[in-house]
Formats: structure tokens, C-alpha cells, sequence
């Protein structure tokens, strides 16, 4: 224990150390050598493999389509349409200009999709079509005269007309998307997984499909009908990404695999954000980009709040697959490749901070291994599949974040990336994949990403020309630019403009870290570096020994906390609250009248006149500042619209008091550990649990009589009478010191608390109300808050009562856990042969003290002047220590 606590130490001071930026020379050398490395890949295709789809880079052979039908990881992309050829093309103008005409011309003239093949919708839709789409539009903006043609391309050459295929390049993407169009042909209009180029939907072809192949259609569909202006591909791929978000589950995750005939998510039913899902989201936030429309937005939002609240791990580093409806982990628990595209989407959705953190840990991985396996278990830090095939996300998700933070470090990823990649990967005629990060073993195999998107984004890293596309402008999910012209965009309708009205939507501008003293650091000196760090390599000297391989030492050892984020979306419901009255908050009413909420037409803002059974969901505001109401039952709230409240029933409460908390130096949540002991004395740990102190009673951090202390020793826990389950009547006195282990409800935490203390127990644990009960009611500072989230742990409170009340408690500690865990306790007690004995571990948050999920909510006075008569009383509601920005009590 010893040795390792030194380590940490060490560790958690290692962001000292300085950080050291990138001078312009090397970044212009990086971009040379990433230049010279797509052009030995291009060329070494176009020698040895084209016009086959692929090259083999070790035998510098084609690539042909297998003959083997199942072999779909080839057989989806090889259409006999060279399309590693078709990928480039967008890239080609970029980095290696020279190249661009004749492949336009190759293309224009040999490329026919007219083939017998059974091929893949979203990899033909995202490789091929949208390479000729963006193709397409960049001919079309070149000058007609041919001299000027070549200038604009950067040619050496003096004249070249490569504008005259533009024509034909529309067409083979109108072919092809004519060609894909039966894959729509199904009840439900979620398109077939494949379809054959020539016959269309196979007889017994697959009818399962994945959301990310049916729900990444819509950029290239949409532009594709734009300019043709065949409505048919927008209306289907449309129909598709809303055919996928309709089947969303009741908490707004979509699932990875469904039915195209029947619309139900089939086996295993998890959420998250890697392989099968991904580009659900992406495609979300920039087909409202690209469109302008912001039905997609509103998509998009609602998507990224449910995984930002269940997907994501309360560190806020890891996204991991979850149950689709119950919300638990996946087993075995892991985060793939494909998933290091979600950091730089959150870029582009303006949540820059869990772009970072994210990044953090594919950046540590990718340390880890040269590379980044397919797929890896994070919670047991082993490879699942070590395969590494080129893939860009992470490299994208890099240039991304670079483009927003100008923080050198990016440049120095990349620079590893680079080297790593020609290092291990680079042949006599290209790039081979990684059959094996952690052996060096290669596949004969080039995928066509490694030079469009790879690369490419690589390049567009190092290229201070090139900055991230403005509005309507978006690189697709193969990296292809596409864009609106502002004469193809559509206007919105007066319906939704004036839904709208009121809304601010801004991007939060990065702040580098600040240590103190003021001085501005790169993102290597943020304190949570070295805990990304952590997750990947464990705690060793090497970042390997087995020794201490639990994230429990975060806890435990004390020097380095677990970071914790705010939960990002809760539902909360307001009532007025007479503290003698026990009955629950008032039944969700899901279509409110306009008697109780109404809607100003002219300023967009939403005004509840009567609170009773309103839900009120609240987000986490992208700038990091606290929480803003999203919507109210129904009705969806946006950024820059307020909500007031004028319930008459409220206006007692006003002004919010701001009293001083009675609130200790508890931690708000502990990690506790509970142990039988026989009668020889040998111990055994049955079970290890998070609880949440209440914001009463004991001071854990501190010691007092009763010995219930952090880092205390073992306390016996004991059940109150089976008649009395509850403790809200008094108890029989029991032997101390021991701990109760008592049920919710049916009467206030402060009441048991009180019983607990005159039976002479040291404290009590509470046990939760099993996931399905209705939510309970937290009274705080006059206002009710009833949370509505059956899985967090809530902070029992009581801070309407009387001191003197409260300081008869202030000896007896009380800490909730989950039903879960009660349960199981509850089962050995049962048993009724052993002691059990709880003992106070530590702080489970470290000093991190955000606010949780279920976490009390303060009201805060205000004196400030607001609303049109500046003597109007008033007031503000918080989630722990976030304000709920958009929201305001007034006096009606
Ligand atoms: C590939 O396509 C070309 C024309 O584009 C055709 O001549 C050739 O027969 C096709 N090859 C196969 C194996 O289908
Ligand atoms: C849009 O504008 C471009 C020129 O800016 C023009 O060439 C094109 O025909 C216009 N498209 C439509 C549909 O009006």
C-alpha cells in the first residue's frame, strides 16, 4: 500500500511539468511527410491495384471481391467501381493536386455501378456517393477557362479542364442512389442492410440492420436530391433516421441492431456510442448543419442528453454500451475504435469540455499500444480485439479538438500518430492493416479510409489554411466535404420559426486551464490528464503492475481524486410544500392546459402559472456554468428562452431564504464496505457500496463518539423490529454502538434519524425505494423538489427544520444507499447466523464536490432586479451548487 500511495504522488504531480509548443517549420514538415505518405499510398494503388477496389499493400496485388458471399468485411465495399479511387477524389485536391484530373477522368469514364454485386448501403452511400457529391460541387465551382482551372487547383501544369465531367460525376451519384433506392422497399422504411447494384433486394436477404447503416444516409441523400432535384433519396433517408428515433427507448437511446421489416431492436439491446450506432449522432448535428434544419437539431440535443446522462460514466471520460432499457452496464464492459469519432462531433455540438476528456482516454490508449485496438474492455484495461485497420476517428476527433482549443498537444498527437503509422504500418506500396497492435502483426489489406479520411485529416491537422467548415458546410463520415448552396437550402415554416423565437444558440468559447497564480497551461497540465492516464495504464510504476489494478485507489489512496461531472439531464418536479404534509407530489400532468403554462409569442418564453404535476427537465448548459430548464411536460424549452413561475401557491416561499447550510464537511458520497466476522475473528468482505451522507446529523469527516467515522473501524449493523422497518415510530433501544438499517418513507429522514438517536443507535443507513415506487419529494428551503430519476442516490435532507431539532442528531451519522444494496444486505441479516459490519472507507468523490444525480436543490436569494417592477419578490432555484439559469420564481 505503501509503495503505492508513493506513486501517486508522483502521478498526480506529474502535470507540472512543462508543456512545450510546436514551432510553424515543424508543423509544415509534419504536413510534408503526411503529403508524401498519401502519395506513396495513391500511387502504390494506382501501380499495383487499380481499378480494383483495393490494394493488397504486402503482396501489392488488387483486391478482389471474395468469392466466399459471407466474407461481408470485403464483399460490403467492393462494388468493381475502384473505390479506393472514388474515395480519394475529394482528398486528392488537397494534398495531391496533380493527381485530381486524371482521376476525375478514370472515374468519369470507367467507373459503372451497373455491376452483379451485392454491396453495403451506408458504405456505398458514405464512400462512393458522397466522394462524387463533393466531387461534384468542387467542379462546379471552377472557372470555365482552363488556365484559371489549373490555377485554382494549385496545378504546376498550365491548363487542364476537369469541369467539363461534372456532368457525368452527377450521374454516376444519381445511378448509384437509384440503385440503393430499393433497399427502402420495407414496411417501416428502415433500409435493408445490402442491396445488389444490379437486382436490387436479394431473396432472403438479412432484415436485421444497424441504426448507425440506416440513420448516416441523410447528408448524402439530401444533397443528392437537392441538386437533382429527385426528392425521392431525402424523403427516403429521412424516413429512415426518423423510422430509427421514433423506436428510441422512454429514456432516448437508440439501440444497435433492428428489424427493417417489424421495427423492434433486436438481441443484445444495448446503447452507446461505438460500432453499429455512431454515425446516428454525427449525422444528427450535422445534417442541421449542412440543412439548416433543426427538427435534426432538436434530434440531436434530446440524443446527446441521454447518452451524456446513461452512456457516459460519472468520471465523464468513459462512454461505455449500456442497456438498452435497464440502463446497466454491457459485460464485458469496452470502448471501441470507431468510437473516438464522438469527441470531435462534441466539438462541432459546442461541449468542448467532454470532448477533451474523451479524447484523453483514446489519446492514452493509442499511447498505450501504437496504436488503437478495435476494441477494449476498460474496466479490466485488456484488448478485446487488437486489430487497428487505419481507421481516422480518432485522427479526426484530434483535428477537431485542435480547431477549437489551438492547443499544441494536438499537433504533438498527431505527430505520434504519424510516426507510429509509418513505423508499423507503412509497405513497399502503401499501408497494411494491424492484424495485432500489441505484436506487429499485418493483414494484407488497405481499406480505402487509410487514405481518404486518415490521412487526410491528418493533413488537415497540420494545415493552419484549412479551418473547420462554417454553416452548411460539413465533412461527411468519410470525410468527404459536402455543402449547401444558400438558393438549395429551405426556408423554415412560420410554425417552426415561431417556435423558435427567443432562442440563442451560441458556442462557448474554449478557456485553456488556468493554474493558479493565473497562469494559462496547455490541456497536458489539466489535473485530470494524468487520471485519463490512469484508466488506461492502471497505477504501476510502469502504468502496468498489477499491484493496485482498482480504480477504487482513487478513493483510497486519497491524493488523487475520481473527477465527477454533473449529471447532464434531470427531471425535476416543483410544488409547494407544507412540511407537515406526507402525501406524494401530484401525478405527472403530461398535457397541460394554457391555464398552466403559456407561451409569450412575442419573446418565446414560457410562463407556468400552476406548478402542480409539471415535469421540468433540466440540462446541463454546454458552457459548463449550471443547468438550464429543456423543456416542461410537453413543451421544448431552447436556449435563450426563459421559464418563469407566477403560481400564487409558490409566492409564500418568496424571497428564497438563503440560509447558511447545516451542511458539514461531509463528503457527499462515501464508499462503505461491509464484512462478516466469525467468532475466531476472521473477517470477510460480502460487499463493497457507494452511499450518500445526508446533509444532516454527523460530520463524517471528523471523529465522534459512537466510532461511525471514515477510516473508523467496523460498526455491527442491525435491523430495527420487523413492525418498525421504517423507524417512524420509536425504537427499541439496541447495544451500541451499532448502525441501523432502516426503509424509506412514510415519514420524514429527520424523524428516523431521531428515533435512531433515542434507541441509542450511532447512525442509520437508509435504504432506497425499489427502481419502480414513485418519486419521492425533497423538501428544501420552502420550495418542493420532487426528483424523478429511479436509479441516483439522493442526499437525505431537512433544512426547514428548527436547529435545536437538528442538533439532537448531530452525534448520528445517515447515509442512503441504493434498494440494490439494501436488498442484499437485507439477505445476509436475514440469514440471521453471522454479524455484519459496515466500515466507512472513504470519500468515493475525492474533493470533487459536484453536484449528483437526486442532489438537493437550494434556492438562492437574489436581490437583484428582474421582471418589469423591480420591487417584485423573487427567486432562483439550483441543482447542489448549479443554477438553473433559465428559470425564475416571481411573485404573481
Ligand atoms: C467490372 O466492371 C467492368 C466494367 O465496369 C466490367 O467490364 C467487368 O466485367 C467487371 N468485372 C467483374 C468481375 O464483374
Ligand atoms: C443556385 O445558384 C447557382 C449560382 O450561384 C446557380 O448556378 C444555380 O443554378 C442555382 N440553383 C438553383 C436551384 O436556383
Amino acid at each position: 500500500m505503501l509503495t503505492s500511495l508513493s506513486t501517486w504522488i508522483i502521478v498526480c504531480l506529474a502535470y507540472l511539468l512543462s508543456v512545450e509548443g510546436m514551432s510553424v517549420s515543424r508543423r509544415l514538415q509534419l504536413r510534408e511527410e503526411v503529403r508524401k505518405m498519401f502519395v506513396h499510398g495513391y500511387e502504390g494503388y494506382m501501380t499495383h491495384a487499380y481499378p480494383a477496389d483495393e490494394l493488397r499493400p504486402l503482396t501489392c496485388a488488387p483486391l478482389h471481391r471474395d468469392p466466399d458471399p459471407f466474407n461481408s468485411g470485403v464483399n460490403d465495399i467492393h462494388a468493381n467501381a475502384s473505390i479506393t479511387l472514388l474515395d480519394v477524389l475529394s482528398t486528392l485536391p488537397l494534398i495531391h493536386p496533380e493527381a485530381f484530373p486524371h482521376a476525375v477522368q478514370l472515374v468519369a469514364t470507367q467507373v459503372s455501378f451497373d455491376q452483379d454485386v451485392k454491396v453495403q448501403v451506408f458504405e456505398m452511400t458514405i464512400r462512393a456517393m458522397g466522394a462524387l457529391l463533393s466531387t461534384y460541387q468542387l467542379l462546379d465551382r471552377l472557372p470555365d477557362d482552363e488556365t484559371l482551372q489549373a490555377k485554382q487547383l494549385g496545378l504546376t501544369e498550365g491548363k487542364v479542364d476537369v469541369k467539363k465531367y461534372r456532368g457525368r460525376v452527377l450521374e454516376l451519384a444519381l445511378d448509384l442512389g437509384k440503385r440503393l433506392l430499393p433497399a427502402f422497399s420495407t414496411p417501416t422504411g428502415i433500409p435493408y442492410s445490402r442491396v445488389n447494384l444490379k437486382r436490387g433486394v436479394e431473396k432472403g436477404e438479412s432484415t436485421d440492420t444497424c441504426t448507425a447503416g440506416a440513420g448516416s444516409l441523410v447528408l448524402e441523400f439530401a444533397v443528392l436530391s437537392r441538386l437533382t432535384h429527385d426528392e425521392r433519396f431525402e424523403t427516403v433517408a429521412n424516413r429512415a433516421y426518423l423510422a430509427i428515433w421514433n423506436r428510441r427507448s422512454p429514456h432516448n437511446l437508440v439501440g444497435n441492431t433492428i428489424g427493417v421489416g417489424h421495427g423492434h431492436w433486436l438481441a443484445p439491446g444495448q446503447s452507446g456510442t461505438g460500432a453499429g450506432i455512431d454515425s446516428f449522432y454525427e449525422y444528427g448535428i450535422k445534417a442541421a448543419i449542412l440543412l439548416g434544419d433543426d427538427s435534426y437539431l432538436d434530434i440531436f440535443h434530446d440524443s446527446y442528453a441521454a447518452v451524456q446522462t446513461h452512456v457516459r460514466t460519472d468520471d465523464g471520460f468513459i462512454y461505455r454500451s449500456v442497456q438498452l432499457r435497464i440502463l446497466q452496464p454491457a459485460n464485458p464492459s469496452t470502448i471501441d475504435s470507431l468510437s473516438a469519432f464522438f469527441p470531435g462531433m462534441q466539438v462541432l455540438a459546442g461541449d468542448i469540455e467532454s470532448a477533451i476528456k474523451s479524447h484523453l482516454v483514446f489519446w492514452n490508449l493509442w499511447r498505450n499500444y501504437d496504436a488503437l485496438p478495435e476494441s477494449w474492455d476498460w474496466e479490466n484495461r485488456q484488448i478485446q480485439w487488437a486489430g487497428w485497420p487505419g481507421r481516422p476517428e480518432f485522427v479526426e476527433s484530434t483535428y477537431y479538438l485542435y480547431q477549437a482549443t489551438r492547443d499544441p498537444f494536438y499537433l504533438r498527437v498527431g505527430e505520434r500518430v504519424l510516426s507510429d503509422m509509418v513505423r508499423r504500418t507503412k509497405t513497399a506500396c502503401g499501408f497494411a492493416t494491424l492484424k495485432n497492435v500489441e505484436t506487429d502483426e499485418l493483414e494484407d489489406r488497405m481499406e480505402s479510409f487509410v487514405l481518404s479520411e486518415t490521412l487526410k485529416y491528418l493533413y488537415l491537422l497540420f494545415d493552419d489554411q484549412n479551418s473547420t467548415p462554417l454553416s452548411n458546410r460539413v465533412f461527411s463520415t468519410e470525410g468527404h466535404p459536402l455543402f449547401l448552396p444558400y438558393n438549395l437550402t429551405k426556408p423554415s415554416s412560420a410554425i417552426r420559426r415561431e417556435l423558435h423565437r427567443g432562442e440563442n444558440l451560441v458556442c462557448p468559447v474554449y478557456e485553456p486551464p488556468v493554474l493558479g497564480g493565473g497562469l494559462v497551461v496547455g490541456i497536458e497540465r489539466r489535473p485530470d490528464y494524468e487520471y485519463a492516464r490512469h484508466l488506461v495504464f492502471g497505477s504501476g510504476v510502469d502504468g502496468r503492475a498489477a499491484e493496485d489494478q482498482h480504480r477504487t485507489q482513487w478513493w483510497e489512496g486519497g491524493f488523487c481524486p475520481i473527477p465527477s461531472v454533473p449529471k447532464f439531464s434531470v427531471d425535476i418536479y416543483l410544488f409547494p410544500l407544507d412540511s407537515s404534509d406526507q402525501s406524494p407530489p401530484p401525478l405527472e400532468d403530461t398535457s397541460p392546459s394554457s391555464d398552466k403554462v403559456s407561451r409569450d409569442e412575442h419573446t418565446g418564453d414560457f410562463t407556468i402559472h400552476k406548478v402542480d404535476g409539471l415535469r421540468l427537465t433540466v440540462r446541463w448548459r454546454l458552457d459548463n456554468k449550471g443547468y438550464d430548464v429543456s423543456s416542461i411536460g410537453p413543451h421544448r424549452v431552447r436556449a435563450g428562452q426563459q421559464v418563469i413561475v407566477r403560481d400564487p401557491s409558490m409566492s409564500g416561499y418568496l424571497p428564497i431564504p438563503s440560509t447558511p447550510s447545516t451542511y458539514s464537511h461531509s463528503p457527499a458520497e462515501v464508499l462503505m464496505r461491509f464484512s462478516t466476522a466469525s467468532t475466531s475473528g476472521e473477517r470477510q468482505v460480502i460487499l463493497h457500496a457507494i452511499g450518500a451522507t445526508a446533509i444532516f446529523g454527523r460530520d463524517f469527516s471528523r471523529s465522534g463518539p459512537g466510532g461511525w467515522t471514515l477510516h473508523g473501524g467496523h460498526t455491527k449493523l442491525l435491523r430495527p423490529e420487523k413492525s418498525n422497518l421504517d423507524a417512524c415510530r420509536p425504537l427499541k433501544t439496541i447495544p451500541t454502538p451499532a448502525i441501523l438499517l432502516i426503509q424509506r418513507g412514510k415519514c420524514t429522514f429527520l424523524t428516523k434519524l431521531h428515533h435512531a438517536v433515542k434507541a441509542g443507535a450511532a447512525g442509520v443507513i437508509v435504504v432506497g425505494y425499489p427502481p419502480s415506487s414513485n418519486a419521492d419529494t425533497q423538501q428544501v428551503l420552502g420550495v418542493g423538489i420532487g426528483i424523478d430519476d429511479e436509479l441516483g442516490l439522493i442526499r437525505p435532507s431537512a433544512e426547514n427544520e428548527p436547529q435545536h431539532i437538528l442538533d439532537t442528531v448531530k452525534d448520528a451519522g445517515m447515509i442512503y444507499i441504493d434498494h440494490l444494496v439494501g436488498d442484499a444486505l437485507s439477505t445476509v441479516l436475514d440469514l440471521g447466523i453471522v454479524q455484519v459490519d459496515v466500515e466507512l472507507m472513504g470519500d468515493a468523490n475525492g474533493q470533487n464536490g459536484h453536484a449528483k444525480s437526486g442532489e438537493i436543490v437550494k434556492g438562492q436569494a437574489s436581490g437583484s432586479a428582474f421582471g418589469r417592477r423591480s420591487e417584485e419578490r423573487q427567486g432562483r432555484l439550483a441543482l447542489g451548487p448549479w443554477e438553473i439559469w433559465n428559470l425564475k420564481i416571481l411573485e404573481p
